[in-house]
């Protein structure tokens, strides 16, 4: 279960992990309705049923994951004065939810997992997991301070505390105007840009980015932050196989197309020999490996970075981002993290039909696995994987309903799978077209891979 390569031409990076399209699915909230009697009643009813329950719910591998369940005939017991599931959260003495009105509010870990607008802060904590509700937006401005009046007032079951007016503030968290992060205090930061973007067209490039470090580094946190009009930004190293007359000049931009729309694909061999290291469609990404968990980047190596931007204008645009790669000492990483690569080649699907492909990716070591996320492209409806082999098979330990936003899976604690156990991937597609289509690095074409990342013992 080594990262298998894959061979990522240009045309599809824009697809990988999320998509091309600007696709909001945000739904509004219901307005609350006046048998509700108390401000706990309007949670459940307007915020947790209708963000939250379909994967809090008993029986589903998500409420098993977090320990946590949300429908009304147990959220409340769930949630208040109860310890989290979350070892990390436990540690620092948090409770789902406190009722000590202010002092609970930072104690209250279903503030710190929905408070996005506070995201910088959550991030700093390692081993919180994501923030909910996975995969999806945001709660609304006023969801989120509805729920606050509710923790200031102590958390009551059975009084109005909160005004219902809130709820009529349906914006929600921006990231903040793109600026430059301050320097991680102990790792690297890469800068890539300013660029030009031309009218009208969508800029991609790869650009080697030597990282000049004389020792080896262990990164165990990734922040990126990208000017807007960026559409993506990818991190790749190489694989130790990659031929040297390949490997690109540093620092030079390497476009996919020119402006003429023609392609360049001598900038594309490379490519094949990429391993997918981190990277986002988000204007500001976070993301913190367990703790002890780091990812080891050799001494002397490089990234080579591959930016998309989109210009609708008509006039010259420019692209930049910046990379906080956050390192901590050798003698702190209890485990080196491993990507994981699991990707189905070998399928066909037939035209104007639905098609369910089944494939199992089986271990030869122990290995423990802390995040997933799927990848397909336009025609995929759902994506699961179950665990196959040992007393849990069977067992769904992930989903997807979005192509383009898949969620990103943070398994705390991690999936354990012993020698010979693996994973099912079960994807279906919804095959519109009139041609059968197949694994192809085109957006028009089809994938099936779950990435991820793990360690071993
Ligand atoms: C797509 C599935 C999904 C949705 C939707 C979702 N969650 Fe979660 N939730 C999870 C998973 C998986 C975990 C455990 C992993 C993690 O924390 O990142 C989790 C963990 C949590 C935890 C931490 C529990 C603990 O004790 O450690 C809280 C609190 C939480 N979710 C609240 C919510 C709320 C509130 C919503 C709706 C606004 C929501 N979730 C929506 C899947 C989901």
């Amino acid at each position: 279960m080594k990262a298998i390569r894959t061979a990522l031409l240009a045309s599809l990076t824009c697809a990988i992990a999320w998509g091309c399209g600007d696709s909001s699915n945000a739904t509004e909230p219901e307005s609350p309705s006046s048998d509700l009697n108390s401000t706990w009643d309007v949670i459940q009813a307007t915020i947790l049923s209708t963000n939250c329950v379909e994967c809090h719910v008993a029986g589903s591998s998500f409420a098993r994951q977090s320990g946590l369940i949300l429908t009304p005939d147990v959220a409340y017991s769930q949630l208040v004065n109860r310890a989290p599931h979350n070892a990390a959260a436990r540690t620092d003495g948090l409770f789902l939810v406190g009722t000590e009105g202010l002092a609970s509010v930072d104690k209250s870990f279903l503030w710190e997992k929905i408070n996005a607008p506070n995201q910088l802060h959550y991030f700093d904590h390692a081993g919180y997991g994501a923030l909910m509700p996975l995969g999806k937006p945001p709660l609304t401005n006023g969801e989120l301070e509805y729920v606050l009046q509710w923790i200031l007032a102590g958390a009551p079951e059975t009084e109005h505390v909160a005004d219902q007016a809130l709820l009529n503030n349906t914006e929600r968290y921006e990231p903040p105007e793109f600026e430059a992060p301050p320097v991680p205090a102990l790792g690297i930061q890469l800068h890539l840009g300013p660029y030009d973007v031309a009218p009208n067209f969508e800029r991609e490039f790869y650009y080697y980015q030597p990282l000049d470090n004389d020792e080896e580094l262990f990164v165990n946190r990734v922040d990126i932050a990208m000017r807007s009009g960026s559409h993506h930004l990818i991190l790749y190293g190489f694989s130790d196989d990659v031929p040297a007359v390949l490997m690109p000049e540093p620092n030079v931009f390497r476009d996919i197309r020119d402006p003429s729309g023609s392609t360049n694909l001598l900038n594309l061999l490379v490519t094949q020999y990429h391993e997918f290291v981190t990277g986002t469609q988000w204007p500001l990404m976070n993301y913190h490996f367990p703790p002890g968990v780091a990812l080891r980047i050799p001494s002397n190596s490089g990234f080579d970075l591959n930016a998309h931007s989109i210009n609708r204008t008509g006039e010259v645009t420019q692209g930049e981002n910046y990379v906080n790669l956050h390192t901590i000492e050798s003698r702190e990483v209890e485990h080196v993290a491993e990507l994981l690569n699991m990707n189905n080649l070998d399928f066909s699907l037939p035209p104007n039909a639905v098609t369910t492909v089944t494939r199992t990716f089986r271990t030869d070591e122990r290995i423990h696995i802390f995040q997933l996320f799927s990848h397909a492209h336009e025609h995929m409806t759902e994506f699961k994987a179950f665990i196959d082999g040992g007393s849990r098979s069977g067992e769904l330990v992930y989903i997807a309903y979005d192509w383009e936003h898949p969620p990103i899976l943070e398994l705390d604690p991690p999936l354990i799978l012993e020698p010979g156990q693996g994973l099912r991937l079960e994807a279906t597609y919804n095959n519109t077209t009139n041609r059968t289509l197949r694994f192809g690095l085109l957006s028009v074409d089809e994938m099936m891979i779950l990435f991820g990342a793990y360690y071993v013992d």
